[in-house]
């Protein structure tokens, strides 16, 4: 890989600009970053990697001479004519995107012949086309356009960059597109991946945008029809980790994305299924199937409390613990994770809460109070009437059940991830409560 490759910029150096970077940095490429946020700038040239991302930071210092730190667009702008925007678009109030980052961004572009702009960032649908508008009336109508979504999962993200799915380049037909897809070659290529080599779809700019959004949204929707059934597996004895293997093997419906637990979380599928959600409702379009993907998804955060009830009555004074707080497990991110409404749900109750994540404590401070912060996974089972496994982080599947239930006070265990073995558990002499596992 050590052929001349394109420079390139990236702006913005949150988890999708940072390991964008890096991967294209490790395919050759000289990476220009940039971020307004002259702290991070300052600690990324320090080599300090501000997030939490399994291979990252190796990634990172692999190619730590073609990657360049700057809070000045303008470097990015000299050294290349891409510039791939990974900025942060937050839901707002309303639950439409906040495009206040990338206005800027587009805002701070000169006029010119040469550049592009190429779109990381989650953005509604017709995003593009608005940007290009401002372009024309801009004067700056020579700048190109081209949508490129992100399709990286938080955890793999690294693996996920070099071994894609699917590479989507949204654009007019013209020479960005055609330098982005150069750019990714070596990914879409069966020298690089083998079998694994990613497959390429080139489109117009709007339908890029919607893949984006409706793969989010569909795979939101099979979790939340995963736990649905699951809610109905309990009330009919069946056991909804053998329905889901039967109705994986059917390559149409395929193994992944059908764990029933207790929701997803995360920046994006929460933010991303209302966005879409809004995005319809703005054209006048009701899509009512996102609705309930929403709506189960809050109800089934709150399920636990039930199954909490069911063993212990009242939770007026009782100490449950929580089993890893991230919204999954290999990340620190807290964003919409499940922790939060089911910590702030307890505390209501009466119960005292301890609480332990491998890695997420710190972000969690920020967000979570009047809890304990536990040193290890057994310090917060101490005295507890009941633990609850809220991300299952590996160290708790590895968990010595025997050692729990001697240190718990009472005997309750809701897997709220079915990642247990239920007769190890029970070996142990605790209650096993899953998510979905018969009566
Ligand atoms: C998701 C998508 O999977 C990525 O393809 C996409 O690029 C990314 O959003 C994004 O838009 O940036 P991510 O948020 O990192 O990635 O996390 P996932 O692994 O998809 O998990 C999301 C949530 O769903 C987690 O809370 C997880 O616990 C939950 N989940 C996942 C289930 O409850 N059941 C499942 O079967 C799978």
């Amino acid at each position: 890989m050590s052929m001349q490759r394109e420079p390139i910029g990236v702006i913005g150096t949150g988890y999708v600009g940072l390991v964008t970077a890096a991967g294209f940095a490790e395919l050759g490429s000289d990476v220009y970053c940039i971020d307004i946020d002259a702290d991070k700038i300052a600690r990324l040239e320090r080599g300090e990697i501000p997030i939490y991302e399994p291979g990252l930071e190796e990634m990172v210092s692999r190619n730590r001479e073609r990657l360049h730190f700057s809070t000045d667009i303008g470097t990015a702008l000299d050294k290349a004519r891409l510039l791939f925007v990974a900025v942060g678009t937050p839901p707002t109030y309303s639950g439409d995107a906040d495009l206040s980052a990338v206005n800027a961004v587009v805002a701070a572009m000169p006029a010119s012949d040469r550049h592009a702009l190429v779109m990381k960032s989650t953005v509604p649908v017709g995003t593009g086309r608005n940007i290009k508008r401002v372009f024309v009336e801009q004067g700056k109508d020579g700048f190109r356009y081209v949508s490129c979504p992100e399709f990286l999962k938080e955890g793999t993200a690294v693996g996920d960059f070099l071994h894609p799915d699917r590479v989507v380049v949204g654009d007019d037909g013209d020479w960005a597109g055609d330098a982005v897809v150069d750019l990714y070659r070596p990914l879409l290529s069966a020298e690089h991946g083998g079998e694994e080599a990613g497959e390429l779809v080139r489109t117009d700019i709007a339908s890029a945008e919607m893949v984006k959004l409706a793969s989010n949204a569909f795979l939101a929707t099979k979790i939340s029809f995963i736990n649905e059934i699951a809610n109905v597996c309990e009330e009919t004895g069946a056991d909804v980790i053998e329905v889901a293997k039967g109705m994986g093997l059917d390559d149409r419906i395929g193994p992944k994305f059908l764990q029933a637990g207790v929701g997803f979380g995360g920046s994006c599928f929460p933010k991303d299924v209302n966005a879409l959600k809004q995005l319809a409702g703005n054209s006048g379009y009701h899509f009512q199937l996102l609705n309930a993907v929403i709506e189960v998804n809050e109800l089934q955060k709150r399920r636990v409390m039930g199954k909490l009830e069911k063993h212990l009555g009242s939770l007026i004074g009782k100490r449950i613990a929580l089993l890893g707080l991230a919204f999954k497990p290999n990340t620190d991110d807290m964003r919409e994770a499940t922790s939060l409404v089911l910590s702030a749900r307890l505390q209501a109750a009466g119960a005292h809460i301890s609480v332990y994540d491998p890695i997420a404590e710190e972000e969690a401070r920020k967000l979570i109070q009047g809890v304990r912060f536990a040193d290890s996974a057994l310090d917060a089972v101490t005295g507890a009437d009941a633990v609850v496994l809220v991300t299952e982080w590996q160290e708790f599947r590895d968990l010595d059940w025997a050692q729990v239930a001697e240190a718990m006070a009472g005997t309750t265990l809701v897997d709220g991830r079915n990642a247990l073995d239920p007769g190890l558990v029970r070996d142990a002499g605790l209650t096993y409560e899953g998510i979905g596992r018969g009566t």
